[in-house]
């Protein structure tokens, strides 16, 4: 499962054809990136953008999103959807002010233990924010790992994802967490598409084995019915 040159390869693409001027990103802010990966969970880049600067004109730190009434950061977050997340939004940021001082912790399990944050979103924000070593893996990387690997069972099963994260932990590099986990998402979001896949520009293309066996249309499976 260890293969430094996959780490490589992501990293040196990510530099050179990733993103690199997204708001949230050239900043260790914790706030900053806390914010985007939870906006970002069900909601697309270009969706974000907007919501992402009102908000933080309205609550330009932890401890003014933490003293707002939830009403108005319900408000804020009206046209985003998926309004669980600004519950948890609000009770997150009282608790890191409560118990952290406002500082998001570096450690990934300690942040998944709060409201809003799961595995993957606590290893984006560990990684981003602290340069932390820790895997992420959402729908974009079980499609990239799905067509590289050429995985053909189901990634919502439990046994494959569970084999996805294994594969995940052990892909980490020993540096530049932050370009390899840019790069994971870069490449899901702009090349390895679920409809549209630009397999002519992908770096993982000599490596990739659905495209080696034509399968690039077919993978991840769909859920069996
Ligand atoms: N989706 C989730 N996290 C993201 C990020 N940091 N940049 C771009 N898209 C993302």
């Amino acid at each position: 499962l260890h293969d430094p040159t996959f780490s490589a390869t992501l990293i040196g693409w990510q530099k050179q054809h990733g993103r690199h001027t997204l708001p949230w990103q050239n900043t260790r802010d914790g706030y900053l990136v806390w914010l985007s990966e939870i906006m970002l969970q069900q909601t697309q880049v270009a969706a974000v953008l907007g919501y992402y600067a009102r908000f933080l004109e309205r609550f330009p730190t932890v401890h003014a999103l933490a003293a707002a009434p939830v009403e108005d950061v319900m408000a804020q977050w009206s046209g985003l959807g998926y309004y669980t997340r600004a519950r948890n939004l609000h009770k997150c940021a009282q608790r890191v002010v409560a118990e952290y001082g406002g500082v998001f912790p570096a450690d990934p399990a300690l942040l998944a233990e709060l409201p809003g944050i799961g595995r993957s979103t606590a290893a984006a924000i560990a990684a981003f924010a602290s340069g932390t070593r820790a895997a992420i893996m959402d729908g974009n990387v079980k499609r990239v790992f799905a067509r590289v690997f050429g995985i053909d069972t189901y990634p919502g099963e439990r046994r494959t994802e569970e084999a996805m994260w294994r594969r995940a932990e052990a892909l980490l590099p020993d540096r530049d967490i932050e370009a390899y986990t840019q790069g994971l998402m870069d490449l899901g979001a702009t090349l390895c598409t679920r409809s549209s896949p630009d397999c002519h520009r992908c770096p993982m293309q000599p490596r990739c084995v659905a495209y080696a066996t034509g399968r690039v249309n077919e993978l991840p499976v769909r859920k069996p019915k």
